[in-house]
């Protein structure tokens, strides 16, 4: 079975409810994102950071996968999917698709202030001041903040560099080292951009370009691979 490699971002999930990033002016549900989504914000004021992450994870709770992840789940009947998200939402799991890497973090996850290495399902959506690892330092969200090192980016690269198709969908490519990945692909790899907006991407022969929303957009791609 051919690799097919999709690369999704905030606009897979548009269409389930959730906000993207950069259509409000830089700002993130109305925060700005140094002050919620990095290590200067969360020294600052973690009662904030805790507490922008639980509105996310109970909007979450009220959001359900749509078409374009169902979509990427029916490619798996035809070739071997591989996943790498930038989003931190689950909706790609909960769709079904088998094979998933998360570049910056799991909204449902936490982890230890003292060890990176400690991370723990967080039951429910709610992750309060003073909730301890077992080494006794406070947990945070599973999240990779701005200036932090994005350590999935290594596997993330080989599947890119390993890909026959590349998909990618709902992403702006603005965010480093995530954009970079699709440099990997050898100059002969088709690429698939679906994204209803106009994304960064320089024109080539093995480009091509389907200028919509996920939903209707995935559902074109399987077309175009079946043919
Ligand atoms: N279907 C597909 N794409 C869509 C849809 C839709 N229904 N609606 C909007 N889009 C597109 C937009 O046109 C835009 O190109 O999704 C893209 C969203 O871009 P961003 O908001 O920049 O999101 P993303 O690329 O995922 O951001 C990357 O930045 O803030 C950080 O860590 C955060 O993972 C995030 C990273």
């Amino acid at each position: 079975m051919k690799k097919l490699v999709v690369l999704s971002g905030a606009g897979i999930s548009a269409e389930s409810g959730i906000k993207t990033f950069r259509e409000s002016n830089g700002l993130w549900e109305n925060h700005e994102v140094t002050d919620v989504a990095s290590p200067e914000g969360w020294e600052r004021d973690p009662h904030l950071v805790l507490d922008f992450y639980n509105q996310r994870r109970k909007q979450l709770l009220e959001c359900e996968p749509n078409a374009g992840h169902k979509g990427i789940v029916e490619l798996e009947k035809n070739f071997d999917v591989h996943v790498i998200t930038q989003n931190v939402d689950n909706l790609h799991e909960r769709a079904g698709s088998s094979k998933i890497l998360h570049l910056h973090g799991e909204l449902t996850k936490v982890e230890s202030t003292k060890d990176k290495n400690l991370v723990y399902d967080l039951d429910g959506w709610e992750l309060k001041w003073g909730d301890k690892c077992e080494k006794g330092a406070q947990l945070r969200p599973h999240i990779v903040w701005f200036g932090e090192a994005v350590p999935a980016i290594e596997p993330a690269i080989e599947l890119t560099r390993a890909a026959d198709i590349l998909v990618v969908v709902g992403t702006s490519l603005n965010v480093y080292p995530a954009a970079g990945l699709i440099n990997y692909v050898s100059k002969r790899t088709p690429i698939y951009l679906i994204d209803p907006g106009q994304p960064l991407y320089t024109p080539a022969p093995n480009i091509t370009f389907i200028n919509e929303k996920a939903s209707t957009g995935v559902q074109k791609l399987i077309n175009l691979l079946s043919q």
